[in-house]
């Protein structure tokens, strides 16, 4: 199946993002693969998708948490495919920042990548996302409502994103559908983590598992095609993590 739509996603290449760029291709969508760092992982997943059908997905450098890298990507994409139907805001800075050592350069960047970026990524590509009654989905957290422990940095930039998320729905309706998808437990973060508080999370779903980012990305597919009449709402897909917070 093809379907001429162009999403743009952001930290694409790797983690819970390629599968959102698999899942996206897999449905027929054209993809922009934005990355920062991994350009190896960016390039071999675009030239994989490729190779399944030719000049659907391209891949954009950029660091999120520079001025008018945003914009920038915006232009850059619709200039290579000529139209951009949706945008999945999932690049996120995210480590701790226990209270007293907290310093600017931390909030800075935990707030340009979760936040601040989205918000000028939902603003530059809003022109191109009314011609085809496009979308934004913005990937958030369960923490944005609960905060998570030494990372109130990172929880306040996510419940930003949710009032975005909600803010934007009004702003940029009716043309413009704007949801979040909030991940419970999905994939650990890189640094290593004890077993038992890996053990103690998973506990405290009611489905008693980490999701996959499969269950993310399937998510995002959701919003983007077939929530035609969803705006402003926020989907958690955490195994029923939030009843136990
Ligand atoms: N993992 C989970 O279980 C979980 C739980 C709750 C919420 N989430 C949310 O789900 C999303 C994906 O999670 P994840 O764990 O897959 O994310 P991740 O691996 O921590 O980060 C995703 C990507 O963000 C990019 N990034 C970081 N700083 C950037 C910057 N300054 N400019 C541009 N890109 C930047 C990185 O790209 P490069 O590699 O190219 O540098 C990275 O690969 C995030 O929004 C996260 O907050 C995840």
């Amino acid at each position: 199946m093809t379907d001429d739509r162009v999403v743009l996603v952001t930290g694409g290449a790797r983690r819970i993002g390629a599968a959102i760029v698999q899942t996206l291709h897999e449905a027929g969508m054209r993809v922009g693969v934005h990355y920062r760092g991994s350009k190896n992982e960016a390039q071999a997943l675009a030239h994989d998708l490729n190779h399944n059908r030719d000049g659907s997905v391209c891949s954009f450098q950029a660091d999120l948490s520079d001025p008018g890298a945003p914009e920038h990507l915006v232009t850059q994409v619709v200039e290579h495919f000529g139209r951009l139907d949706a945008v999945v805001n999932n690049a996120s800075a995210f480590y701790p920042t226990p209270l007293g050592s907290v310093t600017e350069a931390q909030w800075e960047e935990l707030f340009a990548t979760n936040l601040k970026a989205p918000f000028f990524l939902a603003q530059a590509s809003a022109a191109a996302l009314v011609v085809h009654d496009g979308c934004i989905i913005n990937i958030t957290d369960v923490h944005a409502d609960q905060p998570m422990r030494n990372h109130a940095v990172y929880s306040m930039a996510k419940a930003g994103l949710v009032m975005m998320t909600r803010s934007l729905a009004r702003e940029l309706g009716p043309a413009i559908r704007v949801n979040a998808v909030a991940p419970g437990a999905i994939l650990w973060p890189e640094v290593p983590m004890p077993e038992n508080v890996k053990n103690a999370i998973v506990r405290r779903t009611s489905l008693r598992r980490q999701g996959t980012p499969e269950e993310i990305a399937k998510a995002v597919l959701f919003l983007i095609r077939d929530a035609t009449y969803t705006t402003g709402e926020v989907i958690r897909v955490d195994g029923g993590r939030h009843l136990y917070m």
